[in-house]
């Protein structure tokens, strides 16, 4: 999905690792219509700005910036991409320099609305975003709450930036916690899923990039019968004939306790987003 919105002519992304780099590409390859002149990046490591100077990378439409500062003076909209630990820092480097007529994007886990809102001056306009790395495929679903000072408009602007990979949902800043463990981390445990069955089509003779395919897709296929309003008992009913193949299997996850140990994951890492934001002592999702 491109940003089909308005979204400013002159957009910073300060930190290019992960996310950032997944949105820069994703704004690069945005319709025309998205107003975007150019996008001003910095990040601390020189060797990722260089990959982003040279012909290999993004040249085009990219102005690779010595340092945050000159981001955030170039900008009417900055989206910051760095880790959770870094993000006091860098906002109170930049905080000089970031205006009320600004808005100030923040995909930091943890860090909420109102830290970011206390390093800058009185009515700057911080969105918070909890994205996951499907970024890379275009295929984030982020989470997106604004601060204080933010009103509508800046957050359609948000989400006009934020749908360039991905799909983006509205969501009460209390739920930031439930979306890192469902979305942020969820998509590791469907990674451990789709790895799990794919060891199952090796154990019974399998080669693994056929079996990793075949589970990927199968995924793929769940996940978009779910979207198209199946519901995933719908779809195990359809699959399991009566003394099939599928009821047996159906059976071993029930007795293994595979659905409790999948909703246990979420709740686990939810209750570690809590503590990350409570003591701001991690830096991972
Ligand atoms: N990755 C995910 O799945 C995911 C999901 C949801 C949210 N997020 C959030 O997205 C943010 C970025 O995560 P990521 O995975 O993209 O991290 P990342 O790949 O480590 O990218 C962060 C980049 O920022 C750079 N950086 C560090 N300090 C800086 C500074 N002072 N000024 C400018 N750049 C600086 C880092 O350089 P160095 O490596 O040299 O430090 C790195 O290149 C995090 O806050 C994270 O919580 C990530």
């Amino acid at each position: 999905m491109k940003a089909k919105k308005a979204v400013g002519k002159r957009i910073g992304i300060i930190g290019v690792g992960n996310i950032g780099s997944s949105i820069l590409r994703g704004l690069l390859a945005a319709d025309a219509d998205t107003g975007i002149e150019r996008v001003f990046i910095s990040d601390a490591r020189k060797e990722t700005l260089r990959y982003f100077e040279s012909d290999s990378g993004m040249k085009s439409g990219v102005e690779v910036c010595d340092n945050n500062e000159e981001v955030a003076k170039n900008s009417e909209v900055i989206i910051l991409a760095v880790k959770p630990n870094m993000v006091k820092e860098v906002v109170e480097g930049i905080a000089p320099f970031v205006t009320d007529r600004m808005i100030l994007i923040s995909v930091a886990a943890g860090v909420l609305t109102k830290t970011i809102e206390g390093s800058l001056g009185e009515g700057t306009k911080v969105i918070r975003v909890m994205p996951n790395i499907g970024a890379r495929v275009s295929e984030s679903v982020s989470a997106i709450c604004k601060g204080r000072y933010a009103g509508a408009d800046d957050e359609e602007i948000a989400k006009g930036i934020l749908s360039v990979i991905g799909s983006v949902y509205s969501v009460n800043e209390r739920d930031m916690d439930v979306i890192t463990g469902l979305s942020g981390s969820g998509i590791a445990f469907f990674a451990a899923v789709i790895d799990a069955m794919a060891d199952g089509g090796v154990y019974e003779g399998l080669p693994r990039d056929l079996a990793l395919v075949i589970s990927a897709k199968t995924a793929l296929g769940a996940a978009k019968m779910v979207l198209a309003g199946d519901t995933p008992s719908e779809i195990q009913a359809m699959t399991a004939s009566p003394g099939g193949t599928t009821i047996r299997g159906l059976y071993a996850l029930e007795t293994r306790g595979v659905k409790a140990a999948m909703m246990r994951a979420v709740i686990d890492a939810t209750e570690r987003a809590g503590e990350i934001r409570r003591t701001g002592s991690a830096d991972e999702e």
